[in-house]
């Protein structure tokens, strides 16, 4: 029976209770990229599995080990999505959207899937705000991008996140770098787990980022890619440095931030909480800018980053950030009979109509209980129909926060325009 009743693991519901403060957070997420003139792109849940396998990296952890991927009644292999911005390049080249003229500016907010193992701030169903700009190359952009991280923790009033660049190159200085690595992994290929053992040869850089302890002492001591940049991309790197000292963005530079995506070239950030425990990036991303080629389009630089809501929420509530919970009746209606009942029906309505939240009693309750629900449920006002108020046409308006009473004149029947009046009241 646990089965019928317990979300899968990995996986959480959202209650209204939780659903209201994630929905003001997101209304902040959607206006802050609306400002900076996003648009915002909804793609599949479920992409082709090769989507993924060529664009986040045949050798990355997500790939190798996390995909939720199965074959469908076709017999195709598809794969829920485990992140945004496969999706959107494949939505961009899918719709030519870059002969509308660049830059394209999409915002997103997409659940993705990762089989991990679920830990606090880890889940297996978790959501991403994002963003991804595809034309420009230039480091303003990469400044631009990072800023507007930063300004979305302000406007919802995070606090104590910090900045953490780096750059990780283009292909031609990689390739340096990945012989340095190489070199190095190989010395003390004994050491490595089995899946890093197999990327030595394909790919030394994601042992950086392995999960594993070992692997991480190892990479601790291992090259630098900012001690192989190229000319262009050390100049592209100081650029977005200077760009944001001059915006007053406090960063370090993290020499060993590599991020998780094959994807990325030049810079890569994240923001880091210490509100949360292990997994302590709310926000992460970079520049791409060889995706949408390698993906069949024409050469395009690309950057952008996601957010993980769920973590998002986590440093919210760890800082005391007050989020609003459902919005509650500004009316309710008592009833003291049946007849009363099918006024409320009616009335509700017209005052729904009219953007008034409006409720009434379903569940058979007493009128002493109808009452006491009202209190408990937090209505602004409630206005009690028995016979005298179905005979006169006249109601009192109750104030729940002073108690005070004002009577309103509703018609018998009810009058639209008198109910419009009372409306007004109410809103
Ligand atoms: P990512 O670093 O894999 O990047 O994920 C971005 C954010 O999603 C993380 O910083 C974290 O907050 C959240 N996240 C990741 N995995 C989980 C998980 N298992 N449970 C809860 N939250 C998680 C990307 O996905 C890139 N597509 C970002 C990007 C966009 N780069 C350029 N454009």
């Amino acid at each position: 029976m646990a089965l019928l009743t317990q979300a899968p693991k990995g996986t959480q519901d959202l209650l209204p209770r939780q659903a209201a403060g994630w929905q003001k957070v997101e209304a902040v997420l959607r206006a802050q990229a609306e400002l900076r003139g996003f648009g915002e792109l909804r793609t599949p849940v479920f992409e082709h599995t090769e989507l993924f396998q060529r664009s986040v990296g045949e050798t990355t952890d997500v790939v190798q080990k996390e995909m939720y991927t199965f074959t469908d009644k076709g017999g195709r292999s598809v794969t829920l999505r485990p992140e945004g911005t496969a999706g959107a390049v494949r939505a961009l080249l899918e719709h030519a959207a870059y002969n509308e003229g660049l830059p394209q500016k999409y915002y997103y907010f997409t659940s993705c899937y990762r089989y991990e193992k679920p830990q606090a701030g880890r889940l297996r169903e978790f959501h991403q705000f994002g963003v991804e700009l595809f034309g420009p190359g230039e480091p303003a952009a990469d400044a631009q991008v990072i800023l507007m991280g930063g300004a979305i923790f302000r406007a919802l009033g995070v606090k104590g996140l910090s900045l953490h660049l780096n750059s990780i190159g283009c292909p031609a200085c990689r390739a340096e770098y990945h012989k340095a690595l190489h070199a190095y992994f190989s010395a003390r290929a004994a050491e490595l787990c089995e899946t890093c053992r197999g990327r030595l040869e394909r790919n030394p850089m994601r042992i950086l980022d392995c999960k594993n302890p070992d692997c991480g002492r190892i990479a601790a001591g291992a090259p630098r890619m900012t001690d192989y940049l190229c000319a262009d991309c050390r100049t592209h790197f100081e650029r977005v440095q200077e760009y944001l000292r001059a915006a007053g963005m406090e960063f370090t530079v993290d020499p060993s931030l590599v991020r998780g995506l094959d994807y990325y070239t030049r810079t890569v950030f994240e923001f880091i909480s210490t509100d949360l425990g292990a997994q302590s990036t709310v926000l992460g991303g970079g520049r791409y800018d060889g995706l949408v080629e390698e993906m069949g389009g024409k050469q395009t630089p690309a950057l952008g980053f996601a957010m993980g809501l769920e973590r998002l929420m986590m440093v919210l509530q760890a800082q005391g950030v007050a989020l609003p919970g459902p919005r509650p009746s500004d009316v309710y209606l008592a009833c003291a009979d049946e007849e009363a009942k099918a006024c409320a029906v009616r009335l509700a309505e017209m005052l729904c109509a009219h953007g008034v939240a409006a409720d009434y009693d379903a569940c058979g309750r007493s009128l002493k209980a109808q009452m006491k629900y009202a209190g408990k449920s937090g209505a602004r006002a409630v206005i009690v129909l028995g016979g005298d108020e179905l005979r006169t046409g006249v109601v009192q308006v109750k104030d729940m926060a002073t108690g005070g009473q004002q009577p309103a004149e509703l018609g018998a029947p009810l009058d639209e325009a008198k109910v419009a009046a009372l409306a007004e009241r109410l809103r």
